[in-house]
């Protein structure tokens, strides 16, 4: 016997205002071609003025325990991952469990920039089987139009705002990979990449909040290689072949990049769940996002395996494979 953490519902949250890669020419030098044929992004949401990440993070809680079929009341712990909180402290976590009436329990942040889902879905898991908590709101929350710097072209067109959110469930199982739920994460860092992807600001440094830096080149080859090293490990480790995958459900930076671990786990691509195209790259809750649409849409059924993977700053990178 073992203890699982079975995905009870998922729900998600973009805010309303839309941007074109055509609406980018107004701002940078660059075209839609450019942006469509490097990254696959088609258009991002950005959030309004003085809608924050905790807002976000908040209608995409509501939604999950909703389609979850959960009360405030029944969970026991709220792990929220963002690179974008509404404040230095205390936790946007803490913000959302306040706005949800949330009594009792706890509640805190986790940064591990786009990697953040993975890492919250395997801190969740650890609570879960540890026996210290039942019931888990795992959120991805980002407004990263905020940390832009938008005369910088290599970068301001990549990204998006939104956010996911998942509720974990305590169940038990037999602990096989016949298992339902999650069936292992598998988390990595690598600091010595801290210069290729970082925000040149924050409290300790400069008092700043500062802006997102990247070379582009540099992290795509890293990304490749890392996220073929997790596939490989996630899928040893439960002893399952590539054709043992229903769903990948990537992190969503660039349409190259996912369709390339596509092609190595010889999926075909119509089992690739991509959303960057009208996401963009939303950080922590792309993962989360990309997931809601393809439940919501009828694709993922119960009983489906799915693998979960991402990449970003630190660098951090990380994977799961889940049985719906
Ligand atoms: O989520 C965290 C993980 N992040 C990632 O996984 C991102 C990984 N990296 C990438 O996705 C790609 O490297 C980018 C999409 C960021 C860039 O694509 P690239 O094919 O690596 O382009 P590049 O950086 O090599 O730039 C090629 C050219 C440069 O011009 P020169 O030097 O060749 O004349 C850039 O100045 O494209 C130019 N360029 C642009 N042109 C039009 C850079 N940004 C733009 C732009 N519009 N927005």
């Amino acid at each position: 016997m073992a203890i699982r953490s079975i995905i009870l519902g998922c729900g998600s949250y973009l805010p309303a205002r839309v941007m074109t890669n055509d609406d980018l020419t107004k701002i940078v030098e660059t075209s839609d071609e450019w942006i469509s044929e490097r990254t696959g992004i088609k258009s991002r949401h950005i959030a309004a003025d003085g809608e924050t990440t905790s807002d976000l993070a908040y209608h995409a809680a509501v939604a999950a325990l909703d389609h979850a079929g959960v009360t405030v009341d029944e969970l026991d712990l709220i792990v929220l991952a963002t690179a974008t909180p509404d404040n230095t402290f205390p936790a946007t976590a803490t913000k959302v469990q306040a706005r949800l009436g949330m009594k009792r329990g706890a509640a805190f942040d986790l940064q591990a920039v786009c990697s953040g889902f993975i890492y919250a879905l395997s801190v969740a898991d650890n609570f879960i089987k540890a026996r210290q908590a039942r019931t888990v709101l795992v959120i991805g929350a980002e407004t990263f139009s905020r940390i832009l710097d938008w005369t910088d072209r290599t970068t301001c067109v990549l990204f998006g705002d939104g956010a996911g959110a998942v509720v974990l469930r305590a169940q038990e199982g037999q602990g096989t990979a016949a298992d339902q739920g999650i069936l292992s994460t598998h988390l990595h860092s690598d600091g010595s990449h801290h210069d290729l992807l970082y925000v040149d600001g924050g409290p300790s440094s400069t008092q700043t909040v500062g802006h997102v830096r990247m070379r582009g080149q540099e992290v795509f080859k890293h990304a490749v290689v890392n996220l073929a090293d997790v596939v490989r490990e996630a899928l040893a480790t439960n002893d399952m072949q590539p054709s043992d995958i229903d769903w990948l459900v990537p992190h969503q930076a660039n349409r190259r990049i996912i369709e390339g671990t596509g092609r190595k786990l010889k999926l075909d691509p119509s089992r690739v769940v991509m959303t960057v195209d009208h996401h963009g790259n939303t950080s922590a809750a792309s993962i989360p996002l990309a997931l809601v649409e393809a439940v919501h849409d009828g694709r993922i059924k119960r009983g489906d395996v799915l693998l979960l993977e991402a990449m970003g700053g630190g660098f951090t990178w990380g994977g799961a494979l889940v049985r719906y």
